[in-house]
């Protein structure tokens, strides 16, 4: 049985890509991480990747004319590895239709809300936690969905609720939000989505 071929895309760092890096230790896991794509030279993820002899691309931004300059050697990168499917871990580059358009329902990423809720352009990282303290929401949590051309549009495949605490702040709910729903619920969308690509 030949297991998925997963490439992780991240910016920082990297906490989701060790929950998937354990998962696929732990687990009889259907995919495999062949592949870390950063779009930032310092990222920490780099080193949980390298710590797990996984292979590592950087692709920086500045270095290309345009966003589709930038996400073609991304496509690139992928077609070469033969890469099955692509996960968004903390990847914070938000991804043209040149880019999703080519691979439906083999994008996934993981948003730190319970979308609908603030999501979509200028909510990431600790921003949207920011939003939801905020607002004064009581419940929030993670989604873990598939990617198209509208930013945290595509189709939900898993979410998780956690309870916002009176003293929260930015920091603690963050931490709270990935120890309860992002590190739980990410490895196991990838594992049921990458159960289609076990050849
Ligand atoms: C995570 O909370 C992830 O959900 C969020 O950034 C953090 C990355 O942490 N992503 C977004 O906000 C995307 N819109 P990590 O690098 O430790 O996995």
């Amino acid at each position: 049985m030949q297991k998925a071929k997963v490439a992780v895309l991240v910016s920082g760092g990297g906490t989701n890509l060790q929950a998937l890096i354990d998962y696929t230790k732990n687990n009889n896991a259907n995919f495999e991480i062949s592949l870390v794509i950063s779009n930032k030279e310092d990222a920490y993820a780099l080193k949980r990747a390298k710590n797990s002899n996984i292979e590592t691309e950087i692709v920086l931004r500045n270095e290309f004319k345009n966003s589709i300059e930038f996400e073609n050697k991304i496509k690139q990168i992928l077609k070469e590895k033969e890469i099955d499917l692509i996960v968004l871990a903390g990847f914070m580059s938000i991804l043209t239709e040149n880019f999703t358009s080519e691979y439906p329902n083999k994008i996934i990423n993981v948003h730190p809300s319970l979308i609908p809720s603030f999501c979509g352009k200028g909510f990431y990282g600790l921003k949207v936690h920011e939003a939801a303290l905020e607002y004064g929401v009581k419940l929030t949590g993670a989604t873990v969905h598939f990617v198209n051309e509208i930013p945290d549009g595509g189709k939900i495949i898993k979410q998780k609720a956690v309870q916002i605490e009176e003293n929260d702040t930015p920091e603690t709910l963050q931490k709270r939000v990935m120890e309860q729903a992002e590190w739980i619920i990410l490895p196991e969308a990838v594992n049921e989505v990458a159960e289609e690509f076990i050849k």
